[in-house]
């Protein structure tokens, strides 16, 4: 059987992002570049096993972000960046004893698996492979020169006035045989502009050897390479624009896509419906028939089937079940979660709090770290006092419960099921079941005060 690995280059400085983060790192949407590049490996069919990534430049931080992610693919260390080529050359223990090496630049975000199938399915045909694509603009990229049955690539900064004419550049991908690339890996030089070893280099040894060399043309906007932050930035577009494309294709409402962010990791289902101005990011799941309103931003949110989400709700790391509603104006975060048909209203915040079936906390309320049995309504303006400025404490209300408008509970509190709590109350103890708990100064009446005090005058300025 044919053995194929992949190496990913990401120790490069990636100077011109003039960034304290690793370019690898640097989000596209709300993932680093890096994310996009081995998902796309995997996509391709490649184990994790066989992939590594190269650090170097700030590659603590490129480490730890990919032993998180992706625990099964390897970090390779680059611990001078002396180019490219170097870069293959230090990689060599990983890779000799395959069949195959892909090489892949590690700021490729927009690559799709179809094209990196493409180069692996031609691992073998040649010595090495490489990945070109017409460049509108070919800037600095290296230049591809096709010989009669060849190709070697020249540097841009070394390119003669003529060669910088050429359109067709390289897009950085390559699939080497290894046993041929292991006879010129070691005579790579540094005599060029950069001083810098060239993998470029690599193709015009092969030719010299008497090996065979190849190119793939593939489409431009998918090998975009990301140097500097304006290039990010259209990487973020062309990808939001893709995402877009893609689940309005699968049937998903999306009124004004210009003004709509949705990220990779983000599942939607038919017939959901966004509204302009919406974000949704992380690893949220929208179910069937919901409406996520103007302006509304969710984060890891679960969102279940026919949930109305109204304008300007901020979901973060929660669920809502089916028939859920929420807005406009509320902020729900820290694994709260609203059953079927729980609603979360105007000027709402739900912090790691359990919202029962059919309850309702529909005005001006907080609640933090409490759980509501079914078919609770909560009044206006009622707020758990959960922080007692040294510990996060708990508030439970049972099922049925009906709570006053501006109800204080200060937590830990625990209200029984069927039970009701009268307006402005503050409760400090536990409510029993069926009861009502009634928190507050009895009203007593002054006669006669407004006259005492002079607060008696029909007109109400200029007197004191
Ligand atoms: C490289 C190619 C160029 C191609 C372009 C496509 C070379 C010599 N040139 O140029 O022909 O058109 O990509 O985008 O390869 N890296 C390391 N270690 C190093 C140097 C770089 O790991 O010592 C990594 C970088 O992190 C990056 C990749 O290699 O992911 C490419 O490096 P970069 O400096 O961006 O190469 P370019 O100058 O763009
Ligand atoms: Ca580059």
């Amino acid at each position: 059987m044919n053995t194929l690995c992949v190496l990913i280059m990401a120790a490069g400085k990636g100077t011109r992002m003039k960034s304290a983060v690793p370019k690898v790192l640097q989000p596209v949407l709300d993932s680093p570049i890096i994310d996009y590049v081995i998902r796309n490996v995997q996509s391709a069919g490649v184990p994790p096993e066989n992939i590594a990534v190269l650090a170097g430049s700030g590659g603590e931080k490129v480490e730890a972000h990919v032993t998180d992610n992706f625990p099964h693919v390897k970090i390779l260390w680059q611990h001078e960046q002396l180019g490219t080529g170097h870069a293959v050359k230090s990689a060599k223990d990983f890779w000799k004893d395959y069949d195959s090496l892909v090489v892949l630049n590690g700021d490729l975000p927009l690559m799709k698996p179809d094209s990196l199938r493409g180069l692996i399915t031609s691992a073998g045909e040649n010595d090495c492979t490489v990945i070109t694509f017409e460049a509108e603009n070919p800037g600095a990229y290296g230049r591809i020169i096709r010989g009669k049955s060849s190709v070697s690539i020249v540097e841009y900064k070394d390119a003669s006035p003529e060669q910088r004419e050429i359109h067709e550049v390289n897009a950085g991908c390559y699939v080497f045989r290894v046993q041929s690339l292991l006879q010129v890996i070691d005579s790579l030089t540094d005599n060029n502009s950069q001083h810098e070893y060239y993998i470029t280099d690599a193709l015009g040894l092969m030719n010299d050897a008497g090996m065979s060399t190849g190119a793939l043309v593939m489409p431009e906007r998918e090998m975009q390479g990301v140097n500097s932050q304006a290039e990010l930035s259209q990487a973020s577009r062309d990808m939001r624009r893709e995402i877009l494309t893609r689940w309005m294709s699968e049937g998903v409402r999306i009124a004004d896509p210009e003004t709509v962010y949705i990220g990779v990791g983000v599942e939607l289902s038919q017939d959901v419906s966004i509204m302009p101005n919406v974000q949704i990011w992380g690893k949220s799941r929208i179910g069937r028939g919901s409406v996520i309103g103007s302006g509304s931003i969710l984060t890891n949110a679960e969102i279940g089937a026919n949930v109305n989400i109204a304008a300007y709700a901020v979901i973060e790391n929660s669920t809502l079940h089916d028939n859920a509603k929420a807005g406009p104006f509320c902020y729900i975060r820290d694994n709260t979660v609203l059953e079927a048909g729980a609603f979360a209203g105007k000027f709402v915040e739900l912090k790691n709090s359990h919202i029962g079936e059919g309850s309702k906390v529909p005005h001006l309320s907080y609640m933090g770290d409490a759980t509501l049995g079914h078919d609770v309504n909560i009044g206006a303006g009622s707020i758990t006092c959960n922080y007692d400025g040294v510990n996060k404490n708990k508030t439970v209300i049972g099922d049925n419960c009906f709570i006053g408008s501006s109800t204080m509970f200060v937590a830990p509190a625990e209200v029984g099921d069927n039970a009701t709590t009268a307006a402005g109350s503050v409760i400090t103890q536990r409510v029993p079941e069926n009861s009502l708990g009634v928190g507050r100064a009895r009203q007593k009446n002054i006669e006669g005060w407004s006259l005492r005090n002079h607060h008696h005058m029909t007109t109400t300025e200029g007197e004191k």
